[in-house]
């Protein structure tokens, strides 16, 4: 039994995962990325016998965190390179009381939280035991867990799981119950919220997704409210998924981040993507089961709608980082240097949304919803527990389909499979939105109207927007987004005619107002887009925002840098360091 004692433990992945394309550990200055750590070298004391069982004991620390002493600096590049185990002080999380921690595994960050093969290619079940200080609960991403004496906690997963699925967090926070097997989880003033927001819906997602993919495996479905802080809509780790306090909307408006997030369950957590350059796989899948979902229990218009805005978003990803971009390939090369990609950004919309198109071309394909859906938990049952490439999926599919196979539908031009996964830009297919058209077309007449030079009052006014949902407040505000900047006044005239979007507090409203706001430079409404980034660190707001920000004049660009260094030790590291990059001030590379 070696024991180590590794101060900062992390690790490179095994050789031929990500970061070690020659196969072999690399030493520290031609790593591939910072953030990729370094190897954890075991010698044993004797070489072991073939078939032999070893036990490895390594004593370790993880650091303290960002704005603690255990962040490291690249000096050239500024780039922090932190543990990344997150610590909040108190005035970080929504009480205000006590501090808080939480872990982030996805995607390749648990190597800094516990020495481990940190690539999704290998799962394993885990034990943890955790003891906390007195007025903390400790939970983890585990199919069982019980409290021992010395606020002591215990947790089990008994299901094969990838690194990146293993999550902790150490806070105060108390549950409710929302449905037979799930619960919220919340700090003690939002639980009520969480609790009303949820309550009832839960379980016949659940329910929905069985029937479409098959058995649920992981027990229970429990959900944690996280700090303002946490950068993601949601994080599916399995039977406990985290997601942002942005949810509690009050009118559960917001609950497709939920649905993905379920339907993680069978992509994702069950079949999973071997490497990071494919997580189109995990991603594509869950956003087309998500909307299987959401079409059976909120019908086709409203599905589509959701998925317009999906769209919309793939359109402004793409001309901002340009079609051609390596990153726009549902295949990518995690490599340093121009074509190659960090793990990290893989996080864009093209996994998400040209994955989605993917998918529904190959549902297209076989022209029968319920045959495909078949297809999809035959896929689900044949790889469950396994981590498999995308030529694993094609190739079932083709099996499964052989009159598909003997058509040849892999090789038709211009949508062979090749192209579909090697070339990048915009899909060659997209999915029929139309059924959505009854939903959109009163928002687009609306922003056609609010784009004209003279204002048609009298058109504007008759019409009402009081009863649309939410979805179709967002997609109006992103046809207006496009069109401007809007003639002189106009977006003046709009914020006051409209509070219900001027003032929303839904996030996903005031991400597009911020944005349009912007865009049209509406001076008067600015210290709305900084009380935005006050008050929340997601990703997906927080990157937006900075790109209008440093796009636009003098004084949004004043208005940026003044925001960011109140707001940066908020932030997640990740987000400070894309956030760093935007504003020329030597961030991620
Ligand atoms: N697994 C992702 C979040 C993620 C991706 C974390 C990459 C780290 C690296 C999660 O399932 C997700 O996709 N969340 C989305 C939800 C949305 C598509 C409904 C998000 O956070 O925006
Ligand atoms: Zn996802």
């Amino acid at each position: 039994h070696p024991a180590l004692a590794v101060s900062r433990a992390a690790l490179l992945p095994p050789p031929g995962g990500p970061g070690d394309p020659a196969g072999q550990a690399l030493p520290v200055e031609s790593r591939p990325f910072a953030s990729y750590g370094s190897a954890l070298h075991i010698a044993l004391p004797q070489a072991p016998r073939a078939g032999q069982l070893l036990t490895l004991l390594i004593d370790y620390e993880a650091g303290e965190g960002p704005g603690a002493s255990g962040v490291v600096e690249q000096p050239l590049t500024g780039v922090l390179v932190p543990p990344q185990v997150c610590w909040l002080s108190p005035e970080q999380t929504a009480g205000k009381q006590k501090p808080y921690m939480y872990t982030q595994g996805q995607a390749v960050l648990n190597r800094s939280f516990f020495p481990c093969f940190d690539t999704p290619s290998v799962k394993f079940t885990y034990s943890a035991t955790v003891k906390v200080p007195e007025g903390f609960t400790a939970v983890m991403s585990a199919t069982s867990w019980e409290k021992q004496k010395d606020n002591t906690f215990v947790f089990k997963m008994s299901q094969p799981i990838p690194s990146y699925l293993i999550a902790l967090v150490v806070g105060d926070i108390v549950s409710a119950d929302v449905g037979p097997r799930s619960r919220v989880w919340a700090e003690p003033c939002l639980i009520e919220a969480a609790k009303k927001e949820y309550d009832g819906v839960i379980e016949e997602f659940l329910v929905v997704g069985e029937k479409l993919f098959g058995p649920y495996v992981w027990g229970r479905y429990d959900i944690l409210f996280m700090p303002p802080s946490f950068p993601f809509g949601g994080m599916e780790n399995p039977c406990l998924t985290f997601v942002t306090p942005c949810l509690l909307a009050g009118d559960r408006s917001l609950v497709d981040v939920i649905i993905h997030e379920i339907s993680h369950s069978w992509f994702g957590n069950l079949v999973t993507n071997a490497t990071w350059g494919e997580f189109w796989l995990n991603e594509g899948f869950t956003m087309y089961a998500q909307r299987r979902i959401s079409t059976e229990v909120y019908g086709l218009p409203y599905t589509c709608l959701e998925a317009a805005t999906g769209r919309a978003l793939l359109r402004q990803h793409m001309d901002a980082t340009g079609e051609d971009h390596p990153l726009n390939k549902l295949r990518v090369v995690i490599e340093p240097g121009l074509w190659g990609v960090n793990p990290d950004d893989t996080y864009n919309e093209t996994p998400y949304e040209k994955g989605y198109c993917f998918v529904s071309y190959l549902a297209h394909l076989v022209g029968n919803q319920s045959k495909f859906d078949a297809f999809l938990q035959a896929y689900v049952n044949r790889f469950k527990f396994q981590s498999i490439t995308a030529d694993d999926t094609l190739r079932f599919f083709l099996e499964y389909f052989p009159e598909l196979k003997e058509k040849g539908v892999d090789s038709m031009p211009g949508f062979e499979f090749d192209r579909w996964l090697n070339t990048p830009g915009w899909p060659p297919y997209l999915p029929d939105l139309s059924p959505g058209q009854q939903l959109m077309r009163p928002a687009d007449e609306l922003a056609e109207l609010w784009a004209a030079d003279g204002l048609n009052t009298e058109a504007i006014e008759a019409v009402d927007i009081t009863g649309w949902r939410t979805y179709q407040l967002v997609y109006f505000l992103d046809q207006v987004l496009q069109k401007s900047p809007l003639p002189e006044g106009n977006v003046k005239r709009l914020s006051k005619m409209y509070p219900k979007i001027s003032k929303a507090q839904n996030a996903e409203l005031q991400l597009r107002w911020c944005q349009i706001v912007l865009k049209n430079n509406l001076e008067a409404e600015y210290s709305k887009v900084k009380d935005f980034l006050h008050s929340q660190g997601k990703q997906k707001y927080t990157l937006p925002v900075y790109r209008a920000m440093w796009g636009g004049s003098e004084a949004t660009r004043a208005l940026a840098m003044e925001t960011f260094s109140a707001t940066a030790p908020q932030l997640h590291v990740n987000v400070q360091n894309y956030v760093k990059k935007i504003l020329g001030l030597g961030g991620a590379e």
